[in-house]
């Protein structure tokens, strides 16, 4: 009984942080729901692990094809240059093999608020 009173709590909390990012991010914490499509594949997470796909923590601002230790990036993603920023992970997610050929990532996102609210929670960090 006790216990599931303090993670109900930890749960509250934590909500509360995120509220604070919705906040200061417009619509961070409806991305935060709409993560979930992602997290299949992507941590965003500081345990520095990988799924199919990069941990994403800190993509925000980062070269595409950076992470040094993720072992299964295409060959194009390697090279392409890219920096996540609002624009280049809009047309990423809603288009991902137009921005980086033969890419690996095949999941699409077509909905522009999701893609908006997505991007405003990666960008307001782990
Ligand atoms: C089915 C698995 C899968 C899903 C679902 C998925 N991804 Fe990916 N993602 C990948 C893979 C694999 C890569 C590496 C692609 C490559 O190297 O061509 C990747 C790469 C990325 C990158 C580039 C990372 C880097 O280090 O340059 C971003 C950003 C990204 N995904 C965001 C997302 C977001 C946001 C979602 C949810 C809307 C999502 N992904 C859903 C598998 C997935």
């Amino acid at each position: 009984m006790k216990s599931s009173k303090l993670v109900a709590l930890g749960a509250a909390c934590a909500f509360m942080v995120m509220g604070d990012a919705a906040l200061a991010q417009g619509d961070a914490a409806a991305g935060a729901t709409a993560f979930a499509r992602c997290r299949a594949c992507h941590l965003f997470d500081d345990t520095g692990r990988h799924r199919v796909g990069p941990n994403l923590a800190g993509v925000f601002g980062r070269t595409s094809g950076t992470v040094e230790d993720f072992p299964r990036y295409s060959e194009n993603m390697l090279t392409s240059g890219i920096v996540w920023d609002d624009a280049t992970l809009d047309s990423w997610l809603a288009a991902p093999g137009e921005i980086v050929a033969g890419t690996t990532m095949k999941m699409i996102i077509g909905d522009e608020t999701m893609r908006a609210n997505i991007i405003a929670f990666l960008k307001a960090g782990i």
